[in-house]
């Protein structure tokens, strides 16, 4: 065959391949992933041009309009780092991984902090990914220690870390050792500390917490309280509330995010077919849920406005005449189930279809912002604390986040 026809013969089964419905699916994918890659770009690189103090990490829109950003000691710190890192990962280039650098080490100081559980998710999301991508054993360094610090919060009478300092609910209940189920997430730091030093107390200490989440925090009907509360001295559960969700029976949907994800997680790093099954029913709560809106962004609890839920807090929710999503628990979602479908074999499909689902929605012009909006955040329509009365309907620098990995996940499981 001569060498034109063989280029013939190639293109004609390329174009086969397209037209088959899998080649049309990866062409589509790989459409809107381009996109999507172009728009947290552009974004990104105004939000770096614009964002020059580096104790300063972007987080959300304030209420007067502008960019609102946060210091190290806050909980939100990591994200725009961890951002920065999976742009390097996506696109290769040299540029985001000196910003990438750059603000990861900004957090630097963050690795003594013992004032609550949130170490995990500041230091891991960007010096994990730091050290994920670049193997930098200052890295290592770094996330050892804040190891350290996040294990200093763990009190074997009660097997599980203490997310924050003691508290008042909102109806004046007083927390003594509050645990909440976000604290799920802080659990990858000490597992893959566990890995690096071959110490296995991060990792024991991982597992028990996570234990106790699953027997204390998931609802028989797989749901989730949001709030534990136990006896610093016996380590029993007092009570069970919320703090951003609800009320104290109902579903906060970035709750059940934080759980699907973490206990995804903690099956990856421990093979323990309970957590798998954790996630698996907290995720089929979160999708089979007549109030999951068809595009699959949730509101920002799954129960608000329902009969026999009845929230503590003052918020006066009437100021709004909808009921606000939560693209930043549809993020985190998403992303997870693209991991859980991993693990289900044949069985995970509906999951990774529901992946899929959502970061197309997110995708979208209703939630992904156009270049140069948006304060230069990629997502739009995310809640931070109803009850509190703050970041309602706003971007979060954490829905960036998550939303940047879950493309970069199926980037990888699709070899775009
Ligand atoms: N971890 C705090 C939140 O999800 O709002």
């Amino acid at each position: 065959m001569k060498d034109c026809d063989k280029r013939l013969l190639k293109a004609a089964l390329v174009l086969c391949l397209f037209t088959t419905t899998a080649g049309l699916q990866a062409q589509d994918g790989k459409t809107f992933v381009l996109k999507d890659v172009a728009v947290a770009e552009a974004q990104y690189k105004e939000m770096l041009a614009s964002s020059s103090d580096l104790s300063r990490f972007p987080r959300t829109t304030a209420e007067d309009g502008t960019r609102k950003y946060t210091g190290v000691s806050d909980w939100t710190g990591g994200f725009f780092p961890g951002g920065l890192w999976y742009l390097y990962e996506i696109t290769g280039s040299a540029e985001w991984k000196y910003a990438a650098r750059r603000w990861t080490e900004a957090l630097a100081k963050g690795q003594y902090n013992t004032a609550h559980h949130d170490v995990g998710f500041v230091m891991y999301c960007s010096y994990g990914n730091a050290y994920r991508l670049t193997k930098d054993p200052e890295y290592k360094k770094v996330l050892l220690q804040s190891a350290e610090s996040l294990s200093s919060r763990f009190d074997p009478k009660v097997g599980s870390i203490k997310s924050w300092n003691s508290r008042k609910s909102w109806n004046g209940v007083l927390w003594q050792y509050p645990v909440i189920i976000d604290n799920m997430m802080n659990l990858e730091l000490l597992f893959f500390a566990s890995k690096v030093s071959a110490d296995p107390k991060y990792r024991n200490i991982a597992v028990s917490h996570a234990l106790n989440a699953m027997r204390d925090h998931i609802r028989p009907d797989y749901s989730s309280y949001h709030v534990v509360n136990y006896d610093a001295a016996t380590g029993k559960v007092l009570n069970r509330q919320t703090c951003q969700g609800y009320s104290d029976n109902s579903t906060w949907a970035r709750g059940q995010a934080w759980g699907i994800y973490g206990f995804t997680m903690v099956y990856r790093e421990t093979h323990d077919r309970r957590f798998l099954e954790t996630a698996r029913k907290m995720a089929d709560f979160y999708l089979n849920n007549s109030r999951l809106p068809e595009d699959k962004v949730p509101y920002w609890d799954f129960n608000v406005n329902q009969k026999g839920y009845v929230p503590d807090w003052k918020y006066d929710l009437s100021k709004f005449s909808y009921i606000p999503r939560d693209a930043s628990a549809a993020a985190v979602v998403s992303s997870a189930l693209f991991e859980l479908s991993g693990c289900l074999g044949k069985e995970g499909k509906k999951y990774y279809q529901a992946a899929l689902d959502m970061l197309k929605s997110l995708s979208g012009e209703t939630y992904l912002a156009e270049p140069g909006a948006n304060n230069n955040f990629l997502l739009k329509h995310s809640t931070g604390s109803i009850p509190h009365g703050f970041e309602i309907d706003v971007p979060l620098i954490y829905a960036d986040y998550y939303f940047l990995e879950a493309l970069q996940r199926y980037k990888k499981i699709n070899n775009l």
